[in-house]
């Protein structure tokens, strides 16, 4: 056991084997640790008394945006003012119109789907695989259409979207790819970022998220000159930024905050250990885990390629018990989709009908997942705990 201090001061990137207690855990614990408070004071002062006088869209976020692309290996990105904003910007810039299909998971985060029918276009749902929960190819490749302009996979949890295989069919049918981020920075797959497998990505930066920070925010990545351009323009209402007044096409206002832009910029080089932390919290749950596969508990997937650490769900057909067992324990959980997209009553209508309308792998998912407790505020001994009343659970 190495300490009982919160890791998110000193984000050490193991977890020691620790004592057993009885602390409650909770599930979800945003508070910014108390250097990262400070930090923030002198930020908003630096930024509130400098001469400069600039509040948004300011250089702290253009410098944001060059460091995080060199960062990510990719060409450009653009600073925005959330995940759901960096959706609609992408759809938007690699040409989305009313009427077109876009295929999206049917287990995943609400915005997926609004984003697609805020842009005037029809969702069209995809299954997940039942084991990995990510948009299963095979199963989205066969709902594309002559409609189908864009396809948007999404990292989910702990583990990315099979880039490898959508892209390869999406580029051979010519349909765009947006990959959806929000949740993997600093994740990679093959070697390479995620967020820059599409055509364009992106990450938010909302609290919870592995680079969350203490506000909203997002940004957009792209190889492409004309996307990246495109997208800087709508962000701003299509102004380009040298000409004030002069709108080239419809945008929205989806701008980054220059406190916020400060903030980020001052906490980048912790990154890494930020997300370090994050997976040997998730390597030791799965560790611990390994040996209950034969009780029903499937642990996610080992392995760093393709791993980005979110939310650490297990999943088990005893889901409900296993939540109250934790909850008797004082120990926090989560069920993050209880109900696929497509039977929510914001998209029943674009469920489909028929064989379009089954997605097992969907229904598996949302039936079985369990988030537990995985953030920087863990301690030890917290996770120890956690994982010890896991395991009491299916003695
Ligand atoms: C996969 C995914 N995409 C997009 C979003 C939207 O991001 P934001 O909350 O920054 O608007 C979320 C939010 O949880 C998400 O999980």
């Amino acid at each position: 056991m190495t300490t009982e201090t919160s890791p998110a001061q000193a984000a050490p990137t193991r977890v020691a084997a620790a004592t057993a207690t009885t602390e409650t855990v909770p599930y979800a614990h945003t508070r910014l640790p108390d250097a990262d408070r400070e930090l923030l004071r002198e930020v908003l002062y630096e930024v509130g008394t400098d001469p400069e006088q600039k509040f948004i869209l300011g250089r702290r976020t253009a410098e944001l945006e060059r460091r995080l692309a060199d960062r990510a290996g990719v060409r450009d990105v653009v600073a925005c003012a959330s995940g759901t904003g960096a959706l609609v910007l992408a759809l938007r810039a690699v040409g989305v119109v009313p009427g077109d299909e876009v295929i999206v998971p049917a287990f995943g985060a609400e915005p997926l789907a609004a984003t697609v029918l805020g842009v005037g276009a029809v969702p069209v749902f995809a299954d997940v695989d039942p084991v990995t929960m990510v948009m299963d190819p095979v199963d989205a490749e066969s709902r594309v259409t002559e409609r189908t302009r864009a396809v948007v996979p999404a990292h989910t949890f702990t583990t990315m979207a099979d880039m490898p295989a959508i892209m390869a069919w999406a580029r051979r049918r010519g349909i765009a790819v947006v990959e959806d981020a929000a949740v993997a920075q600093g994740a990679t797959l093959g070697g390479r970022a995620a967020g820059t497998w599409g055509d364009i990505g992106l990450y938010s930066f909302f609290p919870v998220k592995p680079f969350g920070m203490p506000g909203e925010g997002a940004v957009v990545l792209s190889d492409n000159p004309e996307l990246a351009t495109l997208v800087r323009r709508l962000r701003n209402h299509g102004q380009d930024g040298v000409q004030r007044f002069v709108h080239h096409e419809v945008g929205l206002n989806s701008r980054f905050d220059e406190v916020l832009a400060g903030y980020q910029l001052a906490r980048l080089d912790r990154a890494e250990d930020m997300i370090a932390r994050r997976a040997a919290i998730a390597a030791h749950y799965n560790s611990r885990f390994a040996a209950l596969r034969g009780s029903g508990l499937l642990a996610p997937t080992t392995g760093a390629d393709g791993q980005c650490h979110y939310v650490y769900a297990v999943q088990t057909i005893c889901r409900d018990s296993l939540a109250a067992h934790l909850a008797a324990h004082g120990i926090g959980s989560r069920v993050y989709y209880p109900v696929p997209l497509p039977r929510l009553s914001a998209f029943a209508a674009y469920a489909g009908e028929g064989a379009d309308g089954r997605r097992p792998g969907t229904e598996l998912a949302s039936a079985r997942h369990l988030a537990l407790p995985l953030n920087l505020n863990l301690t030890d001994s917290q996770v120890e705990r956690t994982a010890d009343v896991v395991c009491a659970f299916f003695d």
